[in-house]
C-alpha cells in the first residue's frame, strides 16, 4: 500500500541538517576533533536544589497521577518570579505552563487563528515562530529586521498588514541574530498594536542571557501591555531546566484562558516532579542565573572577539546564547561555507537560512562550549586558511 500523508509534512524535510548531521558523523568517525557549535542545548548544569525537588518528588507514588493542572505554588512562584525579575504584577489566571514554550508556539495558534488568518513573523527568524501559525492553516508574512531598522520591525511600514493580521510575533533578545530592543521599542509598539487591534506574542527565552549592562525585560512591564498581549516565558536557557520542557504562557487572561481550553483537550498535566522542580528554580536564588550570564559573555567574547582578532568581523552577541556571523568574504552560499567550515576545521554552526530568507549568509554559532574549547575552535579556523 502507498502510504500518503499530509502535504504540509513536505515542509518539514530535514533536508540539509540531515546531511550535515551525517557529515558531523564521519568526522567523528575518522577521530578528527569536532567543536560542536550548532545546536541551542546549555551544556550547564541544572542547580542542585532543582534537581533534588525532582528526585525527591519522583520517590513519591502519588506523584504518578495525572497532574491536570499547575499546582497553585507553582502559579505562585512564577508570580514571585515575575514580581522580582520584571517588576509585573500577575493573577493565577494570567498564568498557565506549557512543555517549554517550543510546544506553546507550536500550539498557540491553533487557539486563535482560523484558516488564512494573517500572522506576522520575523525573518530571519526562529523556526517554530512561522511553523506554529503554519499548523493552524494561517498565512504567513514576514517582516524584515534589518540593519537599517535596528533589526527592529519597521512599524509605521507594517501598519496595513497589521490592520489585517491576527497577531504578531515579537522575540528580543532575537535568536538567531542575537540582538535586543530597547524599551522605547515596547513602549511604541503596545499602543501601535492597540490602534491596530492586532495580538502580540512575545517570546521571552533569553532575557536572562544579555550582556554589556543591557537589561533584559518582560514586554508586560510596559504599561497597557496586558490589554495585547502575551508572552512565553521558558526555565530552559535560565534554569538550564532544558529537557524537563517547562515554560509559562503569561499575559492577558483571555488569551490564557482560550489557550488553556486548547490544552486540555490535547494534555493532562505536568508530570508532578517537573512541576516540583520549576518551582524551586523559580524560588531561588538570582546569583546563580547571573554567574551563568557572566560565563556566556565570557564564551562570546571568546568566539566573537576571537574571531575578530584573525579577521573575521563577527559583531558581539547583545543577548541569547549565540553568535551571528556573516560569511566571510569569497563564499556565496552559506550552506556551502557550513559545510567547508565542517571539513578544513571541525567546527560546526547552523547555515543563516534555515532562519528565513535575510538569514542568508549568515551563520549561527552557539555559545555551548567552554571558553578554552572556543578558544581552540578559534584557532583552528585560523589554522584552517579558510579566511581570506
Ligand atoms: C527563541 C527561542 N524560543 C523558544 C525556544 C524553545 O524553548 P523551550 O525549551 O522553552 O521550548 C528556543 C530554544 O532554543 C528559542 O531559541
Amino acid at each position: 500500500m502507498e502510504l500518503r500523508f499530509a502535504s504540509r509534512m513536505k515542509d518539514y524535510e530535514e533536508g540539509i541538517f540531515q546531511v550535515l548531521n551525517e557529515k558531523k558523523e564521519e568526522l567523528v568517525r575518522q577521530g578528527r576533533t569536532v567543536y560542536n557549535l550548532s545546536v541551542g542545548t546549555p551544556d550547564f548544569q541544572p542547580r542542585q536544589d532543582i534537581m533534588d525537588a525532582v528526585a525527591e518528588a519522583a520517590r513519591r507514588p502519588e506523584n504518578y497521577k495525572y497532574a491536570l493542572r499547575d499546582l497553585p505554588e507553582l502559579t505562585e512562584a512564577v508570580i514571585g518570579r515575575y514580581r522580582k525579575r520584571y517588576g509585573v504584577k500577575l493573577e493565577p489566571e494570567e498564568i498557565m505552563s506549557v512543555y517549554g514554550s517550543q510546544e506553546g508556539i507550536a500550539h498557540i495558534g491553533l487557539s486563535l487563528c482560523d484558516k488564512d488568518d494573517i500572522v506576522l513573523v520575523p525573518d530571519p527568524g526562529y523556526p517554530i515562530f512561522a511553523i506554529g501559525p503554519s499548523l493552524a492553516g494561517a498565512r504567513l508574512m514576514t517582516y524584515d529586521l534589518t540593519e537599517e531598522n535596528h533589526y527592529l520591525p519597521d512599524l509605521e511600514a507594517l501598519g496595513e498588514l497589521a490592520d489585517k493580521a491576527k497577531f504578531m510575533i515579537v522575540s528580543y533578545p532575537m535568536n538567531p541574530i542575537c540582538k535586543c530592543a530597547p524599551r522605547s521599542f515596547y513602549e511604541a509598539l503596545i499602543p501601535w498594536a492597540r490602534k491596530h487591534e492586532l495580538l502580540i506574542i512575545h517570546d521571552n527565552a533569553y532575557s536572562d542571557i544579555i550582556y554589556d549592562g543591557r537589561k533584559g525585560i518582560s514586554i508586560l512591564s510596559v504599561p497597557g501591555a496586558k490589554e495585547v498581549c502575551v508572552e512565553f516565558y521558558s526555565l530552559s536557557k535560565s534554569f538550564n531546566y532544558t529537557g524537563a520542557r517547562m515554560g509559562f504562557l503569561t499575559g492577558n487572561k483571555e488569551l490564557v484562558q482560550n489557550f488553556k481550553k486548547l490544552r486540555s483537550q490535547i494534555d493532562y498535566g505536568t508530570f508532578l516532579p517537573v512541576q516540583y522542580g520549576a518551582i524551586a528554580a523559580l524560588t531561588g536564588p538570582d546569583e546563580p542565573v547571573l554567574e551563568q550570564c557572566e560565563e556566556y559573555r565570557k564564551r562570546r567574547d571568546a568566539l566573537c572577539g576571537g574571531f575578530r582578532s584573525i579577521g573575521w568581523n563577527v559583531p558581539d552577541s547583545e543577548g541569547t546564547m549565540f553568535a551571528w556571523a556573516p560569511i566571510p568574504e569569497g563564499f556565496e552560499d552559506d550552506t556551502a561555507f557550513v559545510m567547508e567550515l565542517m571539513e578544513r576545521t571541525g567546527v560546526l554552526c547552523t547555515p543563516g537560512s534555515s532562519f528565513g530568507k535575510l538569514g542568508k549568509g549568515h551563520v549561527r554559532f552557539a555559545l555551548t562550549l567552554p571558553v578554552e574549547t572556543i578558544t581552540q575552535a578559534v584557532q583552528a579556523v585560523k589554522e584552517s586558511g579558510i579566511l581570506p
